[in-house]
């Protein structure tokens, strides 16, 4: 028997406004009065939910997908306009945030994909759908885990599985989003595969893809399986992963991995080309590979693209000596077997 329903007042003061990646929502750092602590409050404007039932939807499911790998939820409140979401204040930012800033290593995609993917896998056990995986709805945690967030479109499924978002972003978008059905957690596992190939391949790579003359040939692009493009990779990328992905991102739904585990069991069987940084200046990509006392460098310069030019260094820290690899450098390379050598040279040293 419940004693009766309280009424508090809750008070915290917004210091800045830090949801620049999000659109519908403002999300603030904020200072929690009662606690004298920071904290992050995602502000919803109630206008913008259907009705009164949905104020509290996305704290609560929150709130139920608890997990390491989910960000942590601290309360729910309203006023007469807004509901608010207070949650841990993650300085690092999203995933988005940091892989712009540097391209990731294959280690810590595999790292941070596992990661985020417990969190997915998580609440698919829950019987909640997520709806929004990319990264910017991935926050990094102080300990540099990757943490599922943001759950504005997470659903219940029903008995048998299914469950229909409210609506979908124009940028990622499974083909079955075009087709009158009830969607599966295939739904978040193709949005998954897009968020590896994102981080795989950068931001740019991706956005590159995404101009379309018009939205019946973004739709097609989707439905044919030629966005993304499941062939222009980049070099480092090994090809049993590209596999992985490839299965994940699979216009038939059947086709994909049946569960979040199967992809993570996958993931974790890679074992090559872990450790390269890429970066890419104009016509000049460059490799680095930082190990305890040694640096490794492959440098391929395409400024001529009849005559691309590939140089292999290795740098002793101590010395600081470097000695170039004859093996991996080359001068009379074409057009045609540039990448292969490349390639050959990633592998190998
Ligand atoms: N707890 C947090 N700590 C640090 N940054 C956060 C936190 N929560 C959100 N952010 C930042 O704010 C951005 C927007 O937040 P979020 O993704 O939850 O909202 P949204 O995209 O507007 O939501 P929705 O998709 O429901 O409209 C995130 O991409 C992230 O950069
Ligand atoms: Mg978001």
């Amino acid at each position: 028997m419940p004693l009766g329903l309280q009424t508090a007042q809750l008070n915290f003061e917004t210091i800045k406004d830090i949801g620049q990646e999000g659109r519908n929502s403002s999300v603030f750092i904020a200072h929690d009065k009662q606690l004298d602590g920071q904290i992050v409050v995602k502000q919803i404007e109630k206008a913008k939910l259907s009705n009164p039932s949905e104020y509290y939807r996305e704290a609560k499911i929150l709130y139920a997908s608890s997990h390491p790998f989910v960000v942590g939820v601290n309360y729910g409140c309203s006023d007469n306009d807004n509901i608010y979401i207070a949650m841990p204040y993650y300085k690092n930012g999203s995933l988005k945030s940091s892989m712009d800033r540097q391209h990731l290593t294959i280690r810590e995609v595999i790292r941070y994909s596992i990661q985020f993917l417990s969190g997915l896998n998580n609440i698919h056990s829950k019987g909640l759908m997520h709806f929004d995986v990319k990264p910017d709805n991935i926050l990094l945690s102080d300990s540099n885990e990757a943490l599922l967030s943001d759950f504005g479109l997470a659903k219940a499924m029903d008995n048998l599985g299914f469950a229909s978002p409210d609506k979908v972003y124009a940028k990622q978008m499974p083909p079955e989003v075009f087709a009158n059905t009830d969607k599966t957690i295939q739904f978040d596992i193709y949005l998954a595969g897009l968020t590896i190939y994102r981080l795989l391949n950068g931001n740019n790579h991706y956005y590159a893809q995404c101009s379309f003359p018009n939205q019946a040939a973004q739709i097609k692009a989707i439905q044919t399986g030629n966005f993304p493009d499941r062939n222009a990779y980049l070099p480092h990328v090994p090809l049993k992963l590209q596999r992985v992905i490839n299965k994940a991102l699979n216009v038939n739904i059947k086709d994909r991995h049946k569960n979040v585990l199967e992809l993570i069991n996958e993931l974790s069987d890679i074992d090559e080309n872990l450790d390269w940084r890429y970066e890419k200046n104009g016509a000049v990509t460059t490799y680095v590979k930082d190990l305890n006392d040694r640096t490794y460098q492959i440098q391929l310069d395409s400024s001529n693209i009849n005559n691309p030019l590939l140089s292999s260094t290795k740098t002793m820290k101590a010395s600081g000596n470097s000695t170039k690899i004859n093996s991996h450098s080359h001068n009379n390379l074409t057009k045609n077997n540039v990448l292969s050598k490349l390639k050959k040279a990633l592998k190998e040293i």
